[in-house]
């Protein structure tokens, strides 16, 4: 017994280990030495991002900051999502004026497949907000609406038939509205079998100011689906620590209680290697901030 408590304690344990969910967060260029004390499941921040892997031609293919994504995943044995395929955002230059851009599209998913085994894969990014540029070319709008993101699904449920596929968006933890246009392209997936998760991103902009009972009813009417629900990039901000801390405690516990949420992913956690500023939640000497101080004792005061 007593060696045990001595295993335990020297071992990284991360924050959400043996509940029912993960938590997670993203890799960049390298991982932090400190990264298995907290998390287990990672999203590469932009390594696997098209315009990342494809940013000097069409024809070639740069896997690097993917691989030291899905590799530590690996080598750990936590879930690694793949992010993303179809967006319009961070798309490779070549594909402007590319003649062939489903081919163009459809070679990327096939060299990724052959990579990479993901557990989730976030399949179209951004849908309302910044839909794929080449939307066109793969389909557009059609019969559904939205024949472009049903091409999308079903080319990932072929060359991934082992991964959980996903969509993912931001302005919907906000929005009642909003929740019901996600609703539509997730229903007409849904009636296609294509879609395993629906995340949403929880960045600051969209999640500071909000009740957790705002949060609890816009997860719920996504959950009503039957489909999972994964908070996803999730990040706070606030002018002092003990506000940022203050964001955490009225907003985390409405998305990690939920029953419908499967995972959740923060978007970062070091003070100057995030993407937006003041969201770190450990400083980058290692010091912890009030917020994964909190963090850390609530989940382990609350096992789901
Ligand atoms: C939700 O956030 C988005 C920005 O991400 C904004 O455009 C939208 O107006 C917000 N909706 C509500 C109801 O506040």
């Amino acid at each position: 017994m007593l060696t045990v408590l001595i295993v335990a304690s020297l071992s990284a344990v991360p924050l959400a280990s043996g509940q029912s969910r993960f938590l997670g967060n993203i890799i960049a260029s390298s991982v932090p030495s400190n990264w298995d004390t907290y998390w287990n499941q990672a999203t590469a921040e932009n390594g696997c991002k098209w315009g990342s892997v494809q940013s000097v031609s069409a024809y070639s293919f740069n896997w690097g900051q993917c691989d030291i994504t899905y590799n530590h995943c690996t080598s750990k044995g936590i879930p690694f999502k793949y992010h993303t395929f179809v967006w319009g955002s961070q798309e490779p230059g070549f594909i402007d004026s590319f003649s062939d851009q489903k081919a163009a599209v459809l070679s990327f998913m096939e060299r990724a497949a052959a990579r990479y085994k993901p557990q989730f894969i976030d399949v179209v990014n951004e849908a309302l907000h910044a839909p794929s540029s080449i939307r066109e070319a793969i389909g557009g709008a059609g019969i559904t609406g939205w024949d472009w993101i049903v091409f999308s699904f079903e080319q990932a449920r072929t060359l991934f038939p082992n991964a959980k596929l996903l969509i993912n968006e931001y302005g919907i933890i906000n929005d009642s509205s909003a929740v019901q246009r996600y609703l539509e392209i997730i229903n007409i997936l849904k009636g296609k079998g294509l879609i395993d998760g629906i995340g949403i991103q929880c960045h600051q902009f969209n999640i500071n100011p909000l009740s957790a009972a705002t949060v609890t009813g816009n997860i719920n009417s996504l959950g009503g689906t039957g489909i999972p629900v994964y908070p996803s990039e999730l990040d706070i901000n606030a002018d002092t620590e003990a506000e940022q801390a203050e964001i955490y405690q009225r907003v985390f516990p409405a998305l990690w209680t939920n029953s419908y949420v499967k995972g959740v992913t923060l978007w970062g956690y070091i003070t100057g290697q995030t993407w937006i500023e003041g969201t770190g939640i450990v400083e980058s000497n290692g010091r912890e901030r009030q917020s994964i101080t909190w963090l850390k004792s609530y989940l382990e005061a609350n096992k789901v």
